[in-house]
């Protein structure tokens, strides 16, 4: 296990630096909201907060599913400090695909979709982890994931669980925090999760509804 530590220079010394300022001077003025990613250093800090949070840079290697992984960033320094790492999403920005290239983050590309199971992977996870996620409403926010589909997709989260396994989401609530409805806090309760701000842990899988 290494150790994660408050400099994240010896993180940024893994990546190319050739091939990582390649990307960011081609996005440089991409007016793309997701060219924002190409700020590594930034995500590589933020997400270093998430691996701490979990208590994942003081713990034996474990198996980790990032779902919505974008750049990769959580991964990586996953990956890094001696876990096993599979990241998840769609392929529809050139610049995460990239990035999960450059970091050497393997992905499976897959839309997550309400009331569709996720596809195999060969395993189960000790971690199931979203950040910042998009995947529980449609392109144009019409249609926002309510009970059925979260309880729906819990349940098959369980199945790619190992043992023991644990459950984290940050949800993007959105501004009016209508992403994340009262009725789905309820049901993360109901099934067994801690709630802390946009926080949701299930710390052993998660109960049904
Ligand atoms: C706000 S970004 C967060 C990225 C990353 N989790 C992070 O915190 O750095 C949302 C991510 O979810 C992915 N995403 C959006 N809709 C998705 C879907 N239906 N299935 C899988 N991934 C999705 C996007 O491609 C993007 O990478």
């Amino acid at each position: 296990m290494r150790f994660l530590g408050n400099d994240i220079t010896p993180f940024l010394r893994k990546i190319d630096k050739v091939g990582l300022r390649e990307i960011q001077q081609r996005y440089a003025d991409s007016p793309e909201n997701y060219a924002k990613y190409a700020e590594v250093e930034r995500w590589l800090k933020r997400h270093r907060q998430n691996v701490r949070r979990l208590g994942l840079d003081d713990s034996p290697p474990k198996s980790i599913l990032d779902l919505g992984c974008g750049g990769g960033f959580f991964l990586f320094l996953c990956q890094q400090i001696g876990h096993e790492v599979h990241g998840l999403d769609v392929d529809d920005f050139p610049l995460l695909r990239e990035l999960v290239d450059l970091l050497g983050v393997p992905r499976t590309v897959w839309r997550i979709e309400a009331m569709k199971p996720l596809p195999g992977f060969g395993r189960k996870f000790d971690w199931i982890t979203a950040f910042s996620t998009r995947f529980n409403r449609d392109a144009q926010d019409r249609h926002v994931w309510g009970e059925a589909e979260w309880n729906f997709f819990l349940d098959d989260l369980a199945r790619h669980l190992a043992p023991n396994g644990k459950i984290f989401l940050e949800i993007n609530a959105g501004k009016s925090r209508n992403f994340y409805p009262e009725e789905v806090r309820e049901l993360f309760r109901r099934r067994g999760a801690k709630l802390e701000g946009n926080y949701v842990l299930f710390g052993d899988g998660s109960r049904r509804g």
